[in-house]
């Protein structure tokens, strides 16, 4: 299936990120975003991005231009024509989401995907919103977009085999390896990474060790990249609370309570790096 000019919902650091990849990756990208100022900051992350890799002799002059002239920014997602493929990455509201994927289902072609980056909704829901369920699947990127290798695919009970193979196929093209994740509760990768970093902040709470020697026994000894608190950090406390409480409230176990700790930094708007402060400060 043609899937030559896609659609970005969502300018942010996910949304940013996505759309810079299918730049490099040739296509024509439309980024779509209700705040002006938002879409102005991704435009400028996603050149920012694009001038670093031609520094670092990664791209050369020549695709970097024809890259940056391939970016279309609107306010108004309904303005965008001939669009084959969509990919919604706002944050992560349910009510906001569906809202999206009933645009979408007008402004992209018929028998073109929408997927949405959700790290937590279940995909067969926000299908469900739509006309062509079947066309609607997960595609779950990981942060920092542009260097994680990985996106996670997430079948809805609907979703066809050709969305599949498409969407499989438009990833390796961006130059990610996929898995694909049955439609529970965090997905594969957020059912077994956020335990761990939920488990961090009892363990901190608890007094086993200092924030600093956390994130040294995790990294040195486990040979991560970040400790799990810097991780909880960077990802931001408020999204690890929330994936945390939808494992919790979606899979029925006190075992995936979230850390009262977690909470109160989240409660103090304590949110990590994007914030300033979390549990270091920036
Ligand atoms: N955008 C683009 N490139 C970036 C970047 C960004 N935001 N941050 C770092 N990079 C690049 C650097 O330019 C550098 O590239 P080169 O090797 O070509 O020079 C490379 O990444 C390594 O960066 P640094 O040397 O500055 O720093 P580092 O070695 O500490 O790596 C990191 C930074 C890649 C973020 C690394 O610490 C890491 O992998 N951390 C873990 C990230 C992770 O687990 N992400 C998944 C979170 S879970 C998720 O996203 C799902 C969810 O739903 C919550």
């Amino acid at each position: 299936m043609k899937t030559e000019h896609i659609v970005v919902v969502g300018a942010g650091q996910m949304g940013a990120g996505i759309a810079q990849v299918a730049l490099q990756a040739g296509l024509r990208v439309t980024l779509a975003d209700v705040s002006k100022e938002g879409l102005a900051k991704g435009a400028e992350r996603i050149k920012g991005g694009l001038k670093k890799l031609v520094e670092k002799g990664k791209l050369d002059e020549a695709k970097r231009a024809a890259a940056e002239a391939n970016l279309v920014t609107l306010t108004d997602v309904k303005q965008a024509k001939d669009v084959d493929f969509a990919v919604e990455a706002v944050t992560e509201n349910e009510d906001l989401k569906r809202r999206i994927f009933q645009d979408l289902d007008s402004v992209v072609r018929p028998g073109g995907i929408l997927a949405t980056n959700t790290s937590s909704i279940p995909i067969t829901r926000i299908a469900a919103s739509t006309k062509r369920p079947e066309s609607v699947i997960g595609m779950h990127f990981m942060n920092p977009v542009p260097v994680m290798q990985l996106v996670e695919l997430i079948r809805g009970a609907a979703t066809s085999d050709e969305t599949y193979n498409t969407t499989r196929a438009l990833s390796e093209k961006m130059g990610k390896t996929t898995v694909v994740s049955k439609d529970y509760p965090g997905f594969i990768v957020n059912r077994i990474l956020i335990p761990m970093l939920n488990e961090a902040c009892f363990a901190l709470m608890e007094g086993l060790g200092s924030v600093e020697d956390i994130d040294t026994a995790m990294k040195l000894g486990t040979n991560q990249p970040m400790g799990p608190l810097q991780l909880a950090d960077f990802i931001g406390l408020d999204t690890v609370l929330y994936i945390a409480e939808v494992l919790h409230k979606g899979l029925g176990d006190s075992k995936y309570r979230p850390s009262p700790l977690l909470r109160q930094y989240v409660d103090a708007g304590w949110y990590g790096k994007k914030s300033g402060r979390g549990f270091y400060k920036y």
